[in-house]
């Protein structure tokens, strides 16, 4: 059977592609740092190179951010046509000083190969074209059309990706849309995601004297802003943990009695929790575990607090200004551009006088939910199956693919979520990593799914 010799293929080279992964994560493709903009060329580079070098047609597409590599296959059709997404640029690697090892010089230890962008998201990327590779070499013909595209802004907010997305539908036209960049349930149950959280980012800016002033000589005759933008986030949400701002609940979907079951059936524990982030007590809305806090319920968080000095010793002031960043994760159906507008609006209303308070929306992100039951998840369903050797689960995620959104309304096609990393991975955080069963078992199912979805 053809699918063996692949996978075969897959298992005999496990070494060569983890080799070759690490010349991937050696690139320090960080987007959103200027002096970084030669290395994310050079990791669409590399992304193309290995493209092209498989037999695919590859373009470069400049839209004045970072480049987006796009690449097909041989097109008849009389085959399905898949389009795997990923993106190839990396998060900021600050604060340096808490990796164990330099974040570009991958490490294998314990099972995991450790470098920024390991999990999120090259180390998923790769296993598709792996899976890709495995039919070239093997003279296999493929089961379906390939597309990939692959972004290097998915992680500084780009637009290229959304402009060319809108500009090419028929170019991008599909069966399925397929990508990995989200998780597995737990390192023993793979996942097939079928919702992601949407963004509402905002940053909050008080601003009171003209300067730093003596605390002695002007205290108690002006606001502080810092004491200011305090009041104005405590008044963002009760002590219940839930939000304040007005309307902001409307929009939600609530889970239906099906996914509440399926959820619990997954026996997902506070003690887990603990274990994985290191927090003494889990804590969330009322009336809601705390899987359906982290995978269905709006939340509102405090992403950034300055203000004042935070040096060594004591500093007698009273500060100038104070600034905030502060990101809603959405659920379906809320809207993230109606969400900033009530924050701006409830902002305004408890805000203290005797500062002036400037809110921005920054970033915005549509939330995600795809049919659970389709028959291209029932091939993501069976891929994964092969592909890990254990039967897979539904899962939501709290974080966010921005694109998928438009992806849905400009391709019209359905959205695959096969997530080949973990939540303890360490993603946007220092010692970021990615198990080598998972991208070894992540390249198989790629594979199979390439099999599968022909069906
Ligand atoms: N790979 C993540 C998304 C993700 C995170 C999925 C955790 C599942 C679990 C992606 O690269 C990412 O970080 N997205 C950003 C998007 C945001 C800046 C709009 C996020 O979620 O913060
Ligand atoms: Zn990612």
């Amino acid at each position: 059977m053809a699918s063996e010799k692949v996978l075969a293929y897959l298992d005999a080279n496990r070494q060569a592609h983890l080799d070759q992964l690490c010349g991937f994560l050696r690139i320090p493709s960080i987007s959103s740092q200027s002096d970084h903009a030669a290395d994310v060329r050079q990791a669409a580079a590399f992304v193309a190179g290995e493209l092209k070098e498989l037999g695919l047609k590859v373009e470069t597409i400049d839209l004045g951010g970072h480049p987006l590599v796009y690449a097909e296959s041989e097109i008849r059709p009389d085959r399905k046509t898949l389009l795997f997404y990923g993106h190839y640029d990396v998060q900021p690697v600050d604060p340096l000083d808490l990796w164990d090892k330099p974040p570009f010089e991958p490490v294998v230890k314990d099972g995991y190969v450790y470098a920024r962008g390991s999990s999120d998201d090259k180390g998923q990327v790769y296993a598709h074209i792996k899976a890709l590779e495995a039919y070239v070499r093997e003279g296999e013909d493929l089961p379906v059309n390939l597309k990939f595209i692959i972004e290097g802004e998915e992680e500084c907010g780009g637009h290229s990706i959304y402009t060319y997305t809108e500009e090419n539908p028929d170019k991008l036209a599909c069966d399925a849309v397929v990508i990995s960049d989200t998780t597995l349930y737990n390192a023993s149950t793979p996942g097939i995601c079928y919702s992601l959280k949407g963004l509402c980012f905002m940053e909050i800016r008080v601003t009171g004297p003209a300067m730093d002033l003596h605390s002695g000589s002007f205290g108690g005759t002006v606001q502080n802003p810092g004491n200011a933008l305090a009041e104005i986030i405590a008044g963002l949400k009760d002590r219940d943990g839930r939000c304040l701002v007005p309307g902001f609940y409307d929009a939600v979907l609530d889970l239906d009695q099906e996914e509440r079951d399926g959820f619990a059936a997954l026996g997902y524990t506070d003690e887990i929790l603990k274990q994985e982030t290191g927090a003494p007590a889990a804590f969330g809305e009322k009336g809601y575990t705390t899987l359906e806090r982290m995978w269905a319920r709006p939340t509102c968080d405090v992403n950034g607090l300055v203000s004042g000095y935070g040096g060594e010793g004591a500093k007698t002031i009273i500060p100038a200004k104070a600034l905030a960043k502060v990101s809603m994760r959405l659920v379906p159906d809320q809207d993230p551009a109606a969400i900033a507008e009530a924050f701006k609006r409830h902002v305004a209303a408890i805000a203290p006088a005797g500062v002036t308070v400037e809110v921005v929306n920054l970033h915005n992100a549509n939330p995600v939910l795809v049919p659970r039951h389709s028959p291209m998840m029932q091939a993501g369903m069976a891929a994964l199956e092969k592909g890990f050797g254990a039967e897979p689960v539904f899962i939501r995620e709290g974080g966010s693919i921005p694109i998928v959104g438009t992806f849905q309304a400009c391709l019209k096609s359905p959205v695959l979520l096969l997530g080949y990393g973990l939540s303890t991975d360490n993603i946007h955080s220092p010692n970021e990593k990615f198990l080598l069963e998972n991208f070894w078992r992540g390249a198989r199912t790629s594979a199979m799914l390439m099999a599968e979805a022909a069906k």
